[in-house]
């Protein structure tokens, strides 16, 4: 690994490029710019593209007639790095501990989208050349929901025209095993609060003859599964496409042992899901309703007898096919509604959704795809599906009309979106491989 790539990954790293916080606005377009210096000193034709939001970073090397477009697509924006206490090191200060840098950022998507950038450095150095006609386009908004991405492609919809798109944002089963995902899991976010009094109350004097938004909140969120594990809204799995007995057994057959490894990753006392699935079907092939954060009432040291005013929660679903966002949200309002307890109202707002994908890791792209895998770790490509979300790969496909590659280089031990973000350097050296092979394999 060169001085240079790990000190062009410690200044990406450094910019708290928090998407779902305003006052982190200015680092996000500080960051965009950074990366439209670094697209430009490497050779390519950068620009920083304003939105609503925040800027896209579009980037292009000199395209020739008869050449295949490739779209590689990545994003800048992290998650919060909350809470805070948990870091072992400042999150926004990235270290090298045993070959793996931590930091927010680290795996989700920093390192993954550096290792092409530093791939595409790399080949124009040694050939002068690259192999196809390419576009980076790096965005400041996936982590909430990719808003102004969209608008984006709609309007540079001739000059993306492109042939496919690669995508490193997702994970390996397990290390140095090559990984081609051809499947998402969408979201939908809702956000619910209960209200009962118009203020915080004695608990004393009130509590007893006033509903409390807490408890009714606490009562509502439960009646969202059953004792299965299962879902309770009524229709939420009518249109859940089964999984095929080919998947099933595939997926059987992967060299893992996820219920072991998830235990071990995660720390939990037990895993649980869904009846009649394993823990891979759960994740990759099953919807799901998640509190995301629930709150309200005193939350300081000690104990204040009060009977708070409201509650919230943040929910979000996730997708499988044939499942559609809209569709669920409604129904989710609809049970809510019909379960709120009495003496409280609720309020709901809808937030981000993404669609699922699903494509076939067998066609033409898909197979050079693997072929690229095979080479740049030199061991057998796993084929899964994934459970989170990328939601502007639907938007891929239905604007530009192209199909994406998901090449992911996250580990499970990765922790993205939970302290201790991590990245193994080895895996920025093999997304730099990764990226070589596959725009050679692609190129006709
Ligand atoms: N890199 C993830 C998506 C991902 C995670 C793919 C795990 C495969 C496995 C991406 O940055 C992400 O976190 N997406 C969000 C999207 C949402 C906020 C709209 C997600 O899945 O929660
Ligand atoms: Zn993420």
């Amino acid at each position: 690994m060169r001085a240079s790539h790990l000190e062009d990954f410690y200044s990406f790293l450094r910019f708290p490029s928090v998407s779902t916080d305003e006052n982190y606005s200015g680092k996000l377009t500080e960051c965009a710019h950074w990366l439209v210096e670094k697209l430009s000193g490497i050779g390519l034709r950068a620009e920083l593209v304003p939105t609503p939001g925040h800027p896209v970073v579009w980037a292009r090397n000199q395209h020739r007639e008869g050449r295949r477009a490739v779209l590689i697509y990545g994003h800048y924006d992290v998650q919060p790095p909350d809470p805070l206490e948990l870091w072992d090191s400042p999150p926004f200060e990235p270290v090298l501990k045993d070959g793996y840098v931590f930091a927010r950022g680290a795996t989700d998507n920093k390192g993954q989208i550096l290792s092409h950038i530093l791939g595409v450095q790399e080949t124009i150095e040694q050939r002068r050349e690259l192999p196809v006609n390419l576009h980076f386009i790096i965005e400041g908004e996936e982590e909430i929901g990719s808003g102004s991405l969209g608008n984006f492609l709609h309007q540079n919809r001739d000059a993306l025209k492109c042939d496919t798109v690669v995508v490193s944002d997702t994970g390996m089963i397990a290390p140095r095993t090559p990984t081609l995902s051809y499947g998402l899991r969408g979201v939908a976010a809702l956000e619910l609060k209960v209200t009962g009094p118009k203020m915080d109350l004695h608990s004393g004097i009130y509590g007893g003859a006033v509903a409390n938004p807490a408890t009714a909140l606490a009562q509502l969120l439960a009646t969202l599964h059953d004792r299965e594990g299962r879902v309770a809204i009524a229709g939420f799995y009518d249109r859940v496409a089964p999984l095929e007995d080919w998947e099933r057994k595939a997926w059987q057959k992967l060299p893992i042992s996820p219920d072991k490894e998830m235990l071990r990753e995660t720390g939990a006392p037990a895993l649980f899901g869904e009846a009649g699935f394993s823990t891979l079907e759960r994740i990759w092939a099953r919807p799901t309703a998640e509190i995301n954060g629930i709150g309200g009432g005193y939350q300081g040291r000690g104990t204040k007898t009060v009977l708070p005013s409201y509650a919230m929660a943040k929910l979000t679903f996730r997708l499988v096919p044939d499942q559609k966002a809209d569709e669920i949200i409604a129904l989710a309002e609809k049970h809510l509604k019909k379960n709120l307890p009495p003496g409280v109202t609720l309020e709901k707002t809808a937030g981000h959704h993404g669609p699922w994908y699903l494509t076939d890791p067998h066609n033409r792209f898909g197979q050079a795809a693997q072929r690229a895998l095979q080479k740049a770790f030199n061991a057998e490509v796993a084929l899964i599906r994934e459970g989170g979300s990328i939601p502007i790969v639907s938007d891929f496909r239905n604007i530009l009309g192209v199909e994406t590659l998901l090449l992911g280089l996250a580990l499970p031990g990765c922790r993205a979106h939970s302290p201790n973000e991590n990245f193994p350097l080895e895996n920025l050296d093999a997304g730099i491989r990764m990226n070589k092979a596959v725009l050679e394999e692609l190129a006709v």
